[in-house]
């Protein structure tokens, strides 16, 4: 204790000295600056009155004086000279005659001195001597006498007194500037030493805050800490993430990692994740089913976390053969060769899916949330499907729960009133509500007719999570926009009607190691076999694309930027060819027809332009690729072009990052994606540039080895350690607070 306290005094003290010690320094240095400074300043006003004082007894002396002169008196001249000199600053008087003869003087006249000679005529101005009696002001006043000429009258004034002030006013100023020090260090130390104490005690209090989300309960933090705020509480939250994990001797994140966490924090809870599309889509071929994994980010990042944590998925059964495989319960045991959870399946009607999927999800929502400058259409028809198609995968999540409070992962835009439903369903049940596209500024939103019904459906959920700091900002916003709730900034929630949610970003990610990794053939097997099918030698330049075929994708622009870089570097003809693999997506739909007809017709022209021997520059395949397929063309790449005009995250990128234990490979990322925010050594770039994209894919092609492994290892890294388990275990560890934090809440209500 004793240690303790001698420290912080310790602190304090230097904490002091760091103010006063400039402090003195400058007002040192202030005072050594002054003093010559006042002491000219003196000495000049000193003179100026010397001068007046001299002018003024000269004249009152001047007529007496010339008349005892006329009259040859010199006992009275000596008389008047002697009653002059009686004034105590007045030392001597003389008076010279025309030839410069000291004809008479009083006593003190200083023998030294003689007849000074009398200044030009317009200064008349005396000067200073230092004489063995001390320093005289000695002044010369001409006095015209008729009889004998002009002579001249000697006024000397004692100085000593101006030396013995001027060194007064020197001692003042050391004082003062002493006094103004002391004054000035206590009132600097003592405001310091009070803000510093305030500025600890509002660290403090976050500190106190944080671990549990107790919105109204926050101490008040200092004005001067809000910026910190935010930075302070995602810094604690994911340390205490980090801190959870490491209780449970694993470090890093993994499927085990995420099971522990599920059976630690949340009692093994099973989990019921809700998305639109399934995981798994089985179809008729011919006699027989096959099964494949649709093209889609959300499945890519949930299903691995769904197989770490079991449980229930449901989803829209969309697939041909979807309904033969399931049993009365509309239930399938997935994945099909090794099952680990449950695939619920809902089933939809044409009406239903044009209405609720193509109508009001993928031409209003999907649009409204992208800037790629396509129109979002609003019907009132899609709305009402919308409602109840999310309505019916709230009864289905009541059906699947096994509790009263259980843990639902509702995923994504096409259920954003299910969280309210299920809330009022079952008030007890921990939502967790991921938003896997970006989420737009409070006007674009506000185009949407049913903005507040949408928001209030949100709010049900107990945590929403966005990709990026950004959308969830802009969430905050429409929120406070558009309806009546509180919103803590700092805290990053919003309470409605009683009910509370966090709403935070959490990146998703991918699942690291991928899956197939051991299952994928060598890099140089996969280049090999690349270059083969492209009919090219080993020397032959691959980039690589992986989209759906979806407008915010940046297709067009990626096409325009490889006919650029041909264009400008002819070297790369017949050397280079870049093969975009395009998922059909959502095909039903107007604007999907006319991108897909856009697509093929820019592939065509810039083929047209530039192909010879066999050689063409872009190889478009538009269709399904299975994952494992389009990892082995990531392995044979050389580089990844990413150039989506807007993107939640845009886990392409991440996949090819996974792909790449050679360390070779380059990414090109377009800046407007989530990842973009994560993947700095990705040559980043505007897609709608496009001589910068193809002055960025020129780059990557002739990148040094070195350069690219360096860029490599630390993108992987990254993907490695913030990998989808991450992701999930951090929305897992937020929810499993708020659900402590309700249950201790609920056992108070109840003893009270
Ligand atoms: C995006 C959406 C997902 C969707 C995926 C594929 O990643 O965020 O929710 O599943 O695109 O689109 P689709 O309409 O085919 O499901």
């Amino acid at each position: 204790m004793k240690k303790r306290v001698s420290g912080s005094s310790l602190k304090s003290l230097r904490l002091s000295l760091r103010f006063i010690v400039p402090l003195a320094a400058a007002l040192g240095l202030l005072a050594i600056a002054a003093v010559p400074l006042v002491d000219r300043l003196t000495m000049h006003w000193f003179m100026r009155d010397m001068d007046i004082r001299s002018r003024l007894i000269a004249n009152t002396l001047h007529d007496q004086l010339v008349e005892l002169l006329q009259q040859e008196n010199a006992a009275k001249v000596r008389s008047l000279l002697n009653r002059a000199v009686q004034d105590e600053r007045l030392l001597a008087l003389g008076y010279c005659d025309r030839r410069g003869k000291l004809l008479y003087k009083t006593p003190a006249f200083p023998e030294a001195l003689g007849c000074p000679a009398p200044p030009a005529a317009d200064t008349e101005k005396g000067q200073v001597l230092h004489l063995p009696q001390g320093a005289v002001h000695v002044a010369v006043h001409p006095v015209g006498v008729p009889s004998s000429g002009a002579g001249s009258l000697i006024l000397v004034h004692d100085m000593s007194f101006v030396e013995r002030r001027s060194e007064d006013t020197r001692n003042y100023i050391i004082a003062f500037f002493a006094l103004l020090g002391v004054v000035v260090s206590a009132i600097t130390v003592f405001v310091a030493h009070l803000s510093w104490r305030g500025w600890l005690e509002g660290v403090r209090a976050m500190l106190r805050g944080e671990g549990i989300v107790r919105p109204f309960a926050q101490p008040a933090v200092e004005p001067e800490l809000q910026p910190l705020v935010g930075d302070l509480r995602s810094l604690l939250r994911a340390l205490d993430s980090e801190r959870r994990m490491a209780d449970d001797a694993t470090i890093s994140w993994s499927p085990d990692a995420l099971r522990n966490l599920l059976h630690k924090q949340l009692t093994g809870e099973r989990i019921i994740v809700v998305s639109n599309r399934e995981p798994y889509i089985h179809s008729k071929k011919g006699d027989g089913i096959e099964v494949h994994r649709p093209a889609s980010g959300l499945v890519t990042a949930v299903e691995p976390v769904m197989r770490a944590c079991s449980g229930t998925w449901i989803a829209h059964g969309s697939g041909s053969a979807d309904r033969m495989v399931t049993d009365r319960h509309d239930r399938v045991a997935v994945p099909p060769d090794t099952p680990e959870y449950t695939l619920r399946r809902i089933w939809l009607t044409k009406e239903e899916e044009n209405g609720y999927y193509y109508g009001f999800a993928n031409e209003g929502l999907w649009p409204l949330c992208h800037i790629a400058h396509v129109r979002p259409i609003f019907r009132s028809s899609d709305w009402e499907q919308y409602r109840e198609v999310n309505q019916r995968f709230a009864d289905a999540v009541v059906d699947e729960a096994d509790s009263d409070d259980p843990v639902v992962l509702v995923q994504d835009y096409h259920f954003a009133l299910l969280p309210g439903m299920i809330r009022r369903a079952l008030p007890k049940a921990t939502v967790i509500t991921f938003w896997h596209i970006p989420w737009p500024n409070p006007e674009s939103f506000g185009i949407c007719p049913w903005r507040e019904d949408l928001l209030e459906g949100m709010l049900g959920s107990t945590i929403l999570g966005f990709h990026t700091p950004f959308h969830r900002k802009n969430f905050l916003e429409t929120v406070d926009r558009y309806l009546e709730t509180r919103i803590e900034h700092e805290s990053s929630t919003i309470s409605r009607g009683g009910s509370l949610t966090m709403v935070e970003s959490y990146p998703i990610s991918i699942q690291w190691p991928p899956p197939w990794q051991g299952r994928q053939p060598p890099v140089a097997q996969c280049r090999d076999e690349l270059r083969r099918e492209l009919g090219a030698g080993p020397e032959h330049l691959v980039g690589i694309g992986v989209d759906r075929l979806d407008y915010t994708k940046g297709i067009l622009e990626r096409f325009r930027a490889v006919e650029k870089v041909i264009e400008q570097h002819p070297e790369l003809s017949g050397r280079f060819t870049f093969v975009q693999i395009a998922a059909p997506s959502r095909s039903a739909l107007d604007d999907y027809q006319a991108f897909d007809a856009q697509v093929h017709a820019l592939a065509q022209r810039v083929n047209q332009r530039f192909s010879s021997e066999g050689w063409q520059p872009i190889l478009l395949k538009a269709e399904h690729h299975e994952p494992e397929v389009v990892n082995r063309y990531y392995r044979g790449a050389d580089v990844c072009i990413v150039t989506s005009l807007h993107d939640g995250m845009n886990l392409v990128a991440k996949e090819f990052v996974a792909a790449r234990d050679d360390e070779q490979g380059v990414l090109i990322l377009s800046q407007f994606t989530g990842a973009a925010h994560e993947m700095h050594e990705a040559l980043i770039v505007n897609p709608y540039h496009i001589e910068q994209t193809a002055e960025a894919i020129f780059r990557a092609l002739t990148m040094p080895p070195f350069e690219q492994r360096e860029r490599m290892r630390s993108m992987r890294a990254l993907v490695r350690d913030f990998n989808v388990y991450r992701w999930a275990g951090r929305m897992l560890l937020d929810a499993a607070r708020v659900r402590q934090r309700e249950k201790l809440s609920a056992r108070i209500r109840r003893n009270q």
